[in-house]
């Protein structure tokens, strides 16, 4: 059996290393030091992957020095592909974990990318990188292939193997083995793509879609806000209809659904095409933070609140709930906001690192938010131990006549003074 070195132990990496590592010998690969020494404790910052898991996988290895990973002769690639200030592909990582590779690879070797990228990134930026630190031929003396990741963080029921994965290669014979090796750990299946563009944009598509249909949800919630209709009860009686898709409205952050459309869009500029409606689905998003955080500023001016140096309280700031992530969080678009109008600004999120918030924020996260203390709350993300909690309970975290805010509509009807 070919050895695996799994490079990048992030979200994707670690549980995918893991599954590999339960039927053979994989070697993790990162550049992280502190993250390489944590999972030797068995820890998993991310929460996705269990110390018992972790022990489970008894071929998986963790290591930070290349040397460790030169006699594999598979390298799978799952490295972060963020966008830059400009909305722009951020290739960097990709590049480095190309060049890492490039100075192991040998004769025979298959590298695999995982990393969500645009249509042609693995053959026309990524190949070219491995081929010149190699000194070796594609498609003679190695190989590529590219097989996207489906997770989805925090979710225990999708998991690594649950989830059907889409397999490619740069010959049709790699095709095969690629597809083979997935086969022999992913439960629910494979799809053999056509060629490694075919499934490159087949990922990239799949989270575009799911931008653009969200963004129809907050354009539909802006309008209805001005009707003074409730958007989740139209959802509740559209969605009665077998085809309607139940998608809802909300702040779209997070490094996947946020920045994917934006690698498309990318490359449909690169070669002439002026993309329309993916970018107004993106605008429509990233505008949703501001918007919240006004509609909240409105509510509490209509119950007589004077704005500057009123305390609200942001419950939740990861991306998503449930998941301790907080990169590209939107969150940090309605703190702003409110900030921006004079408010004094308290977040308290049960999943997310206090020392991480203050990094990348520099926001100090109150751990237990005083009672009857805040003229409005704000409950941003709601994770279980949030969304278990009566109304009354997060009213008790305001003074008097405060506004709550129920950003995805998880308390019943009627219980909140706000939703989208
Ligand atoms: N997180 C998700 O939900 C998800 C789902 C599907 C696909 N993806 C895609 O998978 C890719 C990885 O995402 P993630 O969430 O796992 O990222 P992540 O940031 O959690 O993990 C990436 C890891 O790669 C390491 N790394 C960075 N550069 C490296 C290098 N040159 N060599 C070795 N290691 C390096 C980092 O230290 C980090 O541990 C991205 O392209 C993302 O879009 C993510």
């Amino acid at each position: 059996m070919k050895k695996i070195a799994v490079i990048g132990l992030g979200y994707v990496g670690l549980p995918l290393a893991a599954a590999f590592g339960e039927k053979r010998e994989v070697v993790g690969f990162d550049i992280n030091s502190k993250r390489i020494a944590e999972l030797k404790d068995g820890v998993d910052f991310t929460r996705e992957v269990s110390r018992e898991e972790l022990a489970a996988a008894g071929g998986l290895s963790f290591t930070d020095q290349l040397d460790d990973i030169a006699d594999c002769q598979i390298f799978i690639v799952t490295v972060p592909t963020p966008i830059d200030e400009y909305k722009s592909p951020d290739l960097t990582p990709l590049i480095k974990a190309s060049e890492s590779v490039g100075k192991v690879l040998k004769h025979g070797d298959i590298v695999i990318y995982e990393s969500t990228v645009f249509p042609g990134a693995t053959e026309e930026v990524c190949v070219p990188v491995l081929e010149k630190v190699s000194g070796l031929r594609f498609n003679q003396d190695f190989f590529a292939g590219y097989s996207p990741e489906r997770i989805n963080p925090g979710d225990k029921e999708h998991r690594v193997a649950s989830i059907m994965k889409v397999t490619s290669g740069s010959t049709p014979e790699i095709a095969d083995e690629v597809d083979a090796l997935y086969a022999d750990v992913i439960t629910a299946g494979t799809h053999k793509a056509s060629s490694i563009k075919v499934a490159e944009a087949a990922k990239v598509i799949e989270n575009t879609q799911r931008d653009l249909n969200i963004a129809l949800m907050n354009e539909l919630s802006m309008i209805f806000s001005r009707m003074k209709i409730d958007t989740h009860e139209v959802l509740a009686a559209a969605g009665t209809k077998w085809n309607f898709l139940p998608f809802k409205p909300g702040l779209v952050g997070g490094h996947c659904i946020g920045v994917d459309p934006y690698y498309l869009t990318h490359k449909a500029q690169a070669i002439g095409y002026h993309p329309e409606i993916i970018l107004a689905g993106r605008r429509v998003n990233d505008n949703m933070g501001p918007y919240a955080a006004a509609e909240l500023v409105k509510a509490m001016i209509k119950k007589g609140h004077t704005i500057a140096g009123s305390k609200v309280l942001v419950m939740g700031l990861t991306f998503k709930e449930n998941c301790p992530d907080l990169r590209n969080t939107r969150v940090i678009d309605v703190i702003r906001e409110l900030e921006d109008f004079g408010c004094q600004v308290d977040v308290t999120d049960c999943w997310a690192d206090n020392e991480e918030a203050q990094h990348e924020y520099g926001i100090s996260l109150i751990e237990q938010p005083a009672q009857s203390q805040y003229d409005a709350v704000f409950l941003a993300v709601p994770h279980r131990e949030y969304a278990e909690k009566a109304s009354f309970e997060l009213r008790q975290y305001m003074k008097g006549d405060g506004v709550l805010f129920d950003l995805k509509g998880v308390l019943p009807m009627g219980e909140a003074d706000l939703r989208l």
